[in-house]
């Protein structure tokens, strides 16, 4: 992670936008003071706001006083790297305009003509930029490199999302693209990998023979907030679990990669995502439950419900809770149930994976076998849990349930980089190790459409109240199998701490 990028060329398009003030600036701001940014580079923001170079840095300046570092002199030293190009994103002929500024501003940082085009914009501009760059030549790899990071959603439905990277094809090859989903930039999610691929104890156990069930959960407290409006257009099915949630999984459920490259890493996800046991009409009758918050008051607090909520209609049927029971039909996972659940207005913020062993297979300890369990914590309090059976201290030989944990908090490390903060590092550098390529971006498309297909349906909505861990019948959908979700706590280790 110490090495320098080359020299380059930034052009943020959606400069004026919230992505850009909040994440994208001040992850490359903290790269700039570790020295992770490269010697000589160049950030242009490009929008149609008609902003100058001056105004446009005492923008970012404002949205940067708020960072920990609070280094002036390196801010500042950041800030004259800033510049800012006034354009209609959608107009081709405005990009001869673009393609002057780049002629001067990339010589005078010795670019060599490497340029990174991050699309922060509306995602209805995604199909639109890459043919207006390529019409003035900003496509060439000739000189230097050219790079596209675009962020999610990609698509809107499977056949969005294959027209959108057909039409993006045709002006960047797919080692120019970098599509980002912030859950793989995260530090907890990489060490998945590590754990599973480090260990030579876990391993042999990691699949159908040992492991009775997968539970998988990304849970939110916040509600959409102000987002109402692009988030009733999309829903928990294509705003966490179509993407974040399922790359996860096949980070839990890959073969071990031939080297961690990005060919090989990627190639053994996108098999998964390729292997999963598509969903018909009749599994998710049984196997789907979808949700939509309503108002409660939580911990003393009024919320209000989802179609309460700016930007959402009134009769929305937009859910906010999907729970799902799947399973990946290849040697290793045959037969192994796969619970997984995201929802916003849970009781607490939690994503966590969380491995159950088979019990043992006779109980020789009083009447009911332990069952191990491993949970693996990507936020927050980030860390790894396993649970066994001791003996309880005195007569007898009653067994009872312990645990042995790790806490990132103890590695020390208090420069750990943001997932944005990474990926982006990652993007300048050319590694696509943590990108979805574009064979796992439609994988992922086509397992859920039959979801978004399904959700026409009227029976398919259930109410939650704000605060609960959404409707009952994503616990039906465990209790059918004697099984339950865990209940995961704020707080990692101490139970005693919970937000509950
Ligand atoms: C985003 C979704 O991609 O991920 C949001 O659009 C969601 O709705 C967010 O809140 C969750 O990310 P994190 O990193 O807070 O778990």
């Amino acid at each position: 992670m110490n090495s320098k990028p080359e020299n380059t060329c930034i052009v943020i398009f959606g400069a004026s936008g919230d992505l850009t003030q909040r994440k994208l600036m001040p992850a490359f701001y903290h790269l700039f003071a570790n020295g992770l940014m490269p010697d000589e580079f160049a950030i242009l923001g490009v929008s149609r706001s008609a902003l100058d170079d001056l105004a446009f840095r005492d923008k970012i300046l404002a949205a940067l006083s708020s960072q920990e570092e609070d280094e002036p002199a390196k801010r500042d030293s950041f800030c004259e790297r800033l510049h800012y190009q006034p354009l209609n994103t959608a107009d081709v002929a405005d990009y001869a305009e673009l393609k002057t500024r780049l002629d001067v501003l990339c010589p005078q940082s010795a670019t060599g003509g490497n340029t990174l085009y991050y699309l922060a914009t509306p995602p209805s501009l995604y199909g639109i930029i890459p043919g207006c760059l390529a019409a003035h030549g900003l496509n060439v790899e000739s000189p230097g490199w050219k790079r596209l990071v675009v962020e999610k959603p990609f698509g809107y439905s499977l056949a969005s999302a294959e027209s959108l990277d057909s039409e993006i094809h045709r002006h960047f090859q797919e080692h120019q693209l970098y599509r980002i989903d912030h859950y793989l930039g995260k530090e907890t999610v990489q060490n998945l990998l590590v754990f599973r691929f480090s260990n030579g104890m876990f391993e042999p156990l990691w699949n159908r023979n040992f492991i009775d069930y997968v539970e998988i959960t990304g849970a939110e407290f916040l509600g959409v907030e102000g987002r109402g409006g692009y988030y009733d257009g999309a829903g928990a099915v294509r705003d966490m679990l179509q993407n974040h949630l399922l790359q996860v999984l096949a980070m839990v459920a890959m073969e071990p990669p031939a080297a961690i490259n990005a060919d090989a890493m990627r190639d053994e996800a996108a098999k998964v995502l390729q292997s999963l046991q598509p969903l018909t009409e009749a599994h998710l009758k049984h196997n789907l439950v979808l949700g939509q918050y309503t108002a409660s008051t939580v911990r003393g607090q009024v919320l209000r419900g989802y179609r309460e909520e700016n930007g959402v209609a009134d009769d929305s049927r937009t859910e906010t809770y999907v729970g799902l029971k799947l399973f990946i039909d290849n040697w290793r996972w045959q037969g192994t149930p796969f619970y997984v659940r995201t929802g916003k207005r849970l009781p607490t913020r939690v994503t966590e994976v969380v491995i159950h062993f088979k019990k043992t297979p006779h109980p020789v300890f009083g009447n009911t076998a332990l069952a191990n369990k491993l949970i693996i914590r990507i936020q927050p309090d980030e860390g790894i849990v396993i649970s066994f059976g001791l003996k309880r201290p005195g007569a007898g030989f009653e067994a009872k349930e312990v645990t042995m944990d790790f806490r990132y908090e103890e590695l020390g490390e208090t420069n750990m980089l943001t997932a944005y903060e990474r990926l982006l590092h990652d993007s300048i550098k050319g590694d696509a190790t943590l990108f979805a390529r574009s064979d796992a971006v439609k994988a992922c498309w086509k397992y859920v459409q039959p979801i978004l297909e399904y959700q026409q349906n009227p029976q398919a909505l259930f109410g939650y109240a704000c605060g609960t861990w959404g409707p009952k019948e994503a616990d039906e959908l465990l209790q059918r199998d004697e099984r339950k979700w865990r209940f995961p706590c704020r707080n990692l280790t101490n139970t005693e701490y919970c937000e509950l």
